[in-house]
């Protein structure tokens, strides 16, 4: 099957059956079912939703909940993974969602990614150095993961020098979440949340017995205040070091090198950005915009919801919306399939809306400001070299590698 062009293609769009190039170029498909079929019935009964005024309007809907602990079940089995995906902050309603998420905002404020900063910058200048020294680099695993996953481990209160194996774990937790994964994805995704736990609840240990503890240390020692304080409990404290730990690095990483793709391929908004690093701000924007890093969300409806082609979805619905299809909305964005470093203003959807609006995009906004700009100014000649893949995952927008030269 090749791209969609007409309604009869839209509607034969399977969600669970991808073709291989949707994964390049998912737009090619977004925007034919944002024209023709916007609320698209999955083969599994789930609905997608393409258009942007639907995409915010489920994310604003206070009768479209995240909790789906039946469906996890029937999907994850028993066991620690199924416990991850319906504890946090993440799959959580109201009360219990405010309840997590407020005990570490404070760490993700302008004021708390503060305390980080220092580790931007040294970051940024040593991996600068490296892509110097190295010419000729796979800049995603050399370079960009490097960086997010640094600060993560500054702002948790998690050694650096265990950022490998945070990694390689917390992937595993991840993978499961993506439609249609084998049962041998699901049993690793089971024993990287029990390694993970086991692994946190050290550290964890290590701070609830500490007594000179303030809670402001960083966000282990935070949530160890909060389970001897009774706010959250022990359980509570090792799924959303999880959870804050894989949101913060992943997806930070795939921006900056899908980010770099898509500049190095349109060659004239990438001279402008290392010409001009006034543009740094809105080019960061318009890269969330372009990229959607994270591309898709679900949610189940516990009230009927208008949708914007006059279809009504009934309660029980499960929904999943597109923001990489809402971001490239040409009711709402002009030249929409155009990166415009410049584009202002950009109501892009990356983050979210709605109380699970990310939590880390301050987080993310301050280390691609940092790094982008000064690579780019360092090496404006940056250019591909060898081929891009992209990897089959639906819900993230990634590259396995981008084999770049910098001389
Ligand atoms: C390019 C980078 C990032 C993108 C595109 C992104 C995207 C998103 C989106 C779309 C949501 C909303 C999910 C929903 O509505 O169900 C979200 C939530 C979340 N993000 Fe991010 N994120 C990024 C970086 C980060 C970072 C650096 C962290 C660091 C901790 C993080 C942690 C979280 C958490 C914990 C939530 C759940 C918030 C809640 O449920 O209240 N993210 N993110």
């Amino acid at each position: 099957m090749t791209a969609l062009d007409n309604q009869a293609t839209s509607t034969s769009f399977d969600l669970f059956r991808l073709p291989p190039d949707y994964y390049r170029d998912p737009d090619s498909y977004l925007s034919q079912l944002r024209a023709h079929d916007p609320v698209h019935a999955n083969s599994d009964g789930t609905v997608l939703m393409t258009r942007y005024a639907d995409v915010l309007g489920i994310w604003r809907s206070e009768g479209a909940l995240v909790d789906k602990p039946d469906q996890f079940a029937e999907k994850f089995g028993p066991g620690p993974l199924l416990e991850h995906h319906t504890t946090t902050m993440l799959f959580r309603d109201p009360p219990d969602h405010g309840r997590l998420r407020n005990v570490v905002t404070s760490f993700f404020t302008q004021e708390g990614v503060a305390r980080v900063q220092g580790t931007v910058h040294s970051h940024t200048i040593a991996l600068l150095d490296r892509a110097g020294d190295l010419g000729e680099l796979d800049f995603f695993q050399e370079i960009a993961m490097d960086l997010p996953i640094a600060v993560i481990c500054a702002l948790l209160g998690l050694p650096e020098s265990d950022a490998d194996f945070l990694h390689h774990h917390g992937v595993q937790v991840l993978f499961p979440l993506n439609p249609g994964v084998p049962q041998s994805v699901i049993d690793a995704g089971h024993d990287a949340v029990r390694v993970l736990c086991d692994y946190l609840d050290e550290h964890l240990t290590t701070w609830i017995d500490c007594s000179g503890r303030t809670g402001d240390e960083h966000v282990v020692a935070r949530l160890a205040s909060a389970v001897v304080a009774g706010s959250i409990t022990r359980s509570d404290a090792l799924h959303m070091l999880i959870v804050l730990m894989n949101g913060g690095h992943e997806t930070t990483a795939n921006l900056l090198t899908v980010g770099l793709y898509e500049l190095m391929r349109q060659r004239d908004q990438l001279a402008l950005l290392s010409g001009n690093s006034s543009l740094a701000p809105t080019a960061v924007e318009e890269l969330l915009r372009y990229v959607s890093p994270l591309q898709l969300q679900g949610r189940r409806l516990t009230q009927p919801f208008e949708a914007s082609d006059g279809s009504v979805l009934a309660p029980g619905t499960e929904v999943v919306i597109s923001q990489a299809s809402g971001n490239r909305d040409d009711t709402v964005f002009t030249d929409a399939h155009k990166m415009d470093v410049a584009r202002k203003p950009n109501r892009h959807v990356a983050f979210g809306r709605g109380i699970h609006a990310c939590i880390g995009q301050y987080l993310t906004r301050t280390e691609v400001l940092t790094f982008l700009p000064a690579f780019l100014q360092r090496f404006p000649d940056v250019h591909a070299v060898g081929n891009a893949e992209f990897v089959p995952n639906a819900r993230f927008r990634s590259l396995r590698s981008l084999p770049i030269s910098v001389s």
